[in-house]
């Protein structure tokens, strides 16, 4: 339980689902945490599960005067950091005709400027032969209705850990992807679904995953582990698909 001993992780978006599950196995596998949030009383919450033993930032991960003064925040904890994983996003369903301007920028500020500036703001603090993992989604492999926008900001995300790799070779820092299929997370509780409609997705998302269910966050906190650990250390510019096989079989 200590791959990752003596190393700093940050965790966009860690007071919720994938984010705070990997902060929390971070934590087991012996690492320091900090976990941004945009809502204090979320990180509040989110450090008190984890027993008071993470860092909390309150940034907005959609706003770039945040993403701009997150470094020197970062600062006023640790000279550096190992792991950068960028996991803050949102998710938002609508077909073609019903997409509106403010249902683009708002995914494309989260899920791609938010995570492009992270990177670069943050770079200056990240350590030689440290790790950006970037939570991207099955999403960008597949042609799901209604998903235009959201699915355009994963595939971003995609191209972003190759070209970063390229990029960031004579640091060493290594830049992957991971992929999730769909996770059991409070995510669909915050697209506008009513309760009924984000049950009645749930259940039939299910049927299209081969091993029969929703993944559990701890399952893509654990790919998370491998490529914050040294046991990725010749993996770069690659993508993990976590997916119960829903679009790999
Ligand atoms: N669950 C899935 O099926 C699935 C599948 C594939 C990919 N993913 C990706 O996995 C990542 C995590 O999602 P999740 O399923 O764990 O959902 P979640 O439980 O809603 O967690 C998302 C986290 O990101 C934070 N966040 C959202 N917008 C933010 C912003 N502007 N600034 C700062 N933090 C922000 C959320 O904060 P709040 O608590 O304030 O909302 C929350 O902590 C997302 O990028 C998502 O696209 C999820």
């Amino acid at each position: 339980m200590s791959r990752l001993k003596n190393k700093t992780a940050l965790i966009t978006g860690g007071n919720s689902g994938i984010g705070l599950a990997t902060a929390k196995e971070f934590l087991e596998q012996g690492a320091n945490v900090i976990i941004t949030g945009r809502s204090a009383a979320a990180l509040e919450k989110a450090k008190k599960e984890l027993n008071g033993q993470v860092h909390t930032i309150l940034s907005n991960a959609g706003n770039l005067n945040d993403i701009r003064s997150l470094a020197k925040e970062v600062q006023q904890i640790t000279p550096h950091l190992d792991v950068l994983f960028v996991n803050a996003g949102i998710g938002k369903f609508a077909p073609v005709e019903a997409v509106t301007e403010e249902h683009f920028d708002e995914q494309f500020n989260t899920n791609v400027k938010g995570a492009f500036f992270t990177i670069q703001q943050l770079l200056p603090v990240i350590k030689d032969g440290g790790s950006i993992i970037l939570n991207t989604s099955v999403a960008a492999h597949m042609g799901m209705a209604s998903s235009s926008i959201y699915s355009a900001t994963k595939a971003a995300l995609l191209n972003l850990a190759r070209t970063l790799s390229t990029e960031l070779l004579p640091r060493k820092i290594r830049v992957n992807a991971i992929s999730p299929g769909p996770i059991a997370t409070p995510i669909l509780d915050k697209t506008g679904l009513t309760a009924e409609q984000v049950e009645g997705f749930k259940s039939s998302i299910q049927t299209q995953v081969p091993i029969g269910r929703m993944g559990d966050p701890s399952e893509i906190a654990k790919v998370a582990t491998f490529f914050a650990s040294d046991d990725s250390s010749f993996v770069l510019g690659t993508e993990l698909i976590a997916d119960g096989g829903m679009v790999t079989l």
